[in-house]
């Protein structure tokens, strides 16, 4: 049988009918107002990170996906694009499509530029799934949160691709390149989001001005309990992805003084320091307490009430990016990367009973999508899982 790929004409139409990605790319990074941050904390996490960075080439390799924690340090641009694919087409083909051009990027049988740092990562939403799904830990499907601005367009999907490089350049061209593939295939874009993050090691400064992604498990140990899936069956070398675009109310957060903004996170805006004491980037104490017994890091702080003590879940690798439409659309390109969804939902179901910084901020597209184990060219990407659909 012929299929797409065998036929130059075929992807040269399919890049032509690229769908197009968010105009915002790279064009609006605001410039460094506030001082760099240290450095990671510990050894093991400088170790750790060589580790990954060792790993951290291209596009899918081995047996676990990059753009989760390879590279260790996130590149600084990104785009994520969902994608809904029409009830009748062969979920199979579509993904090993995907997987032939991820193979092409990376510069491997069918050409293509060296890829450099850049990384694609492939999701696949509930309805792909389907009753494979129900396999999964937890399942796939997010219940209805507070402060949530739903569209049919930006909710759910069929399919996520995370594109991100050092080269914003590079970013938007991947990125085209699968919408265009992906159309050919009868795929339509949902919604996308270019999102931008400071150069710099260990956590860098959001729109708020606060270093974030410190609190985040970084140690192989770590990751390999609280991020990734193990074991031989289909779920093994996968994690489920969360991707939310977070609207934040930035001047309204900004216009508080400077020690309410700190209250309402948790830590120091300069540093990261938490309010409990300790040097920048250590860990929250909860439990630490004035002299006439308030909480130093007061009872409505995002970190508190997002920590994994108060919410009862495991932990999840935050690896997201400022987004900025313009100004009154910029905020948080929320990706976070957790072995079971569970972690997520009862973490968002304890900042929408009460969190200082969750008040300035509304959800404007949400998805929740199975990342499955890496690609090679006998297994196809998804293909235990997709099997019987195709
Ligand atoms: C616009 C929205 C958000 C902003 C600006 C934001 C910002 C921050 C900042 C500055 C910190 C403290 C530094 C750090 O540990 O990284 C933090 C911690 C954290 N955030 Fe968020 N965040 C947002 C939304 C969320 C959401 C939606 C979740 C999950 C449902 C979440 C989960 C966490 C977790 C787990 C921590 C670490 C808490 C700990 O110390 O254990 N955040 N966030």
């Amino acid at each position: 049988m012929t299929t797409q790929s065998d036929n130059p004409s075929m992807v040269r139409r399919s890049l032509l009918g690229a769908l197009p990605v968010a105009a915002a790319l790279g064009a609006c990074r605001p410039g460094a107002r506030t001082p760099a941050l240290p450095a990671p904390r510990t050894a093991s996490q400088e170790a750790s990170a060589r580790e990954a960075s060792a790993h951290g080439a291209s596009v899918p390799v081995g047996a676990r996906q990059p753009g989760v924690d390879r590279p260790a340090q996130p590149q600084t641009h990104a785009v994520v694009s969902v994608y809904e694919l029409p009830q009748e087409a062969g979920s199979v083909r579509v993904a090993a499509r995907v997987g032939e051009v991820l193979a092409e990027l990376a510069g491997k049988p069918g050409g293509g530029a060296p890829a450099g740092d850049l990384t694609v990562t492939v999701g696949l939403g509930p309805r792909l799934l389907g009753p494979a799904g129900q396999g999964l830990p937890g399942g796939l499907q997010l219940p209805a949160f507070a402060r949530e601005e739903r569209t049919a367009r930006a909710w759910g999907g069929d399919l996520l691709v995370q594109v991100c490089a050092g080269d914003p350049d590079a970013v938007a061209l991947a990125d085209a390149r699968l919408a265009g593939v992906l159309a050919a295939e009868g795929a339509s874009g949902r919604w996308s989001q270019a999102g931008f993050r400071p150069p710099g090691g260990g956590p860098v400064r959001n729109l708020l001005g606060f270093p974030d992604g410190i609190e985040n498990p970084r140690t192989r140990p770590e990751l390999d309990r609280e991020v990734w899936l193990d074991g031989p069956g289909p779920f093994g070398g996968g994690t489920v992805a969360v991707v939310r675009r977070l609207r934040i109310d930035v001047s309204g957060f900004l216009a508080q003084p400077a020690t309410r903004q700190e209250e309402a996170i948790g830590r120091r805006r300069a540093d990261g320091a938490p309010l409990s004491g300790g040097a920048a980037l250590d860990r929250l104490d909860l439990s630490a307490k004035t002299a006439r017994g308030r909480y130093l890091v007061p009872a409505m702080a995002h970190a508190r009430r997002a920590n994994p003590n108060a919410t009862g879940s495991g932990r999840m690798l935050r690896r997201g990016y400022s987004y900025r439409n313009g100004p009154e659309d910029q905020g948080l390109l929320f990706v976070s990367f957790q072995r079971r969804l569970r972690t997520f939902t009862a973490t968002q179901r304890r900042l929408d009973d009460g969190d200082d910084l969750m008040r300035f901020v509304t959800a404007t597209a949400s998805g929740a999508f199975f990342v499955p184990r890496a690609f090679t060219p006998e297994r196809p990407l998804g293909g235990d899982l997709l099997g019987e659909r195709g």
